[in-house]
């Protein structure tokens, strides 16, 4: 296994210690979350999971992993979730996976947020992975006009090697902005909710509340 797969697993795995019985868990989107889920299932911790896209209600039916809509719990315990990256303060960019919108939803509703990262995630500043922006397909020719004046260097996120773009789980296209560089992130934030066939965007600030970094040790930073 190559050491990032490898760090994901050891992360994913670890998460494994803040699940308790009876708990409603918020399950995240990714390939770091696919560990999660399946250390939860050779668990034999009885919870009950409340999902972030279709990949992973499908995972866990595979699983066998008990879920719920979300509208049918009246909080969640905790949730698990991967990242696209991750800053020295704890907040970071996610939707790289096509699943932000539902993955904020879930995140915003949780009372304690976990989010499971290999090392090469972790940088002092956000800006090198793009930032992915979930947009009405109505009109989203001009916001990529709209991104492109700002410097953002927009692209519509569209299937491999094609022009059609990615409908995400909600019905909406995304636009990753290539940003190099995010030295104000809030302020960024809220550029992007102020503009009209803007969904949500794939800035998660003070969301997350504890990191844990695969490695042959562990790491666990929380938020201060
Ligand atoms: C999906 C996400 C994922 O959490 C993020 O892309 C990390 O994925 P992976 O664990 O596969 O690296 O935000 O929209």
């Amino acid at each position: 296994m190559e050491k990032k797969d490898l760090q994901k697993k050891q992360a994913g795995t670890a998460a494994l210690t803040y699940i308790k019985n009876d708990m409603v868990v918020g399950l995240g989107t990714g390939s770091t979350v696919a560990y999660f889920l399946e250390a939860l299932a050779n668990s034999n911790l009885n919870i009950i999971g409340v999902t972030t896209s279709t990949i992973t209600s499908k995972r866990c039916s595979e699983l066998d992993i008990p879920i719920v809509d979300i509208d049918a719990v009246d909080h969640i315990d905790i949730t698990v979730d991967g990242a696209d990256e991750i800053d020295i303060d704890l907040n970071g960019i996610k939707g790289g996976g096509d699943a932000l919108l539902m993955e904020k939803i879930v995140a915003k509703n949780s009372k304690e947020n976990i989010w499971i990262v290999d090392s090469s995630k972790v940088h002092k500043t956000l800006g090198l992975f793009p930032l992915p922006v979930e947009v009405i397909p109505y009109g989203s020719g001009q916001l990529l006009r709209q991104f492109t004046a700002k410097g953002f260097s927009p692209q519509l996120r569209c299937h491999p090697n094609t022009t059609k773009p990615i409908i995400t789980d909600a019905g909406h296209y995304i636009i990753d902005c290539y940003m190099n560089t995010i030295d104000d992130p809030y302020s960024l934030a809220d550029y992007f909710e102020r503009q009209v066939g803007v969904v949500e965007h794939g800035l998660f600030l003070n969301i997350c509340n504890k990191m844990i970094i695969g490695g042959d040790t562990v790491k666990i930073k929380k938020s201060q």
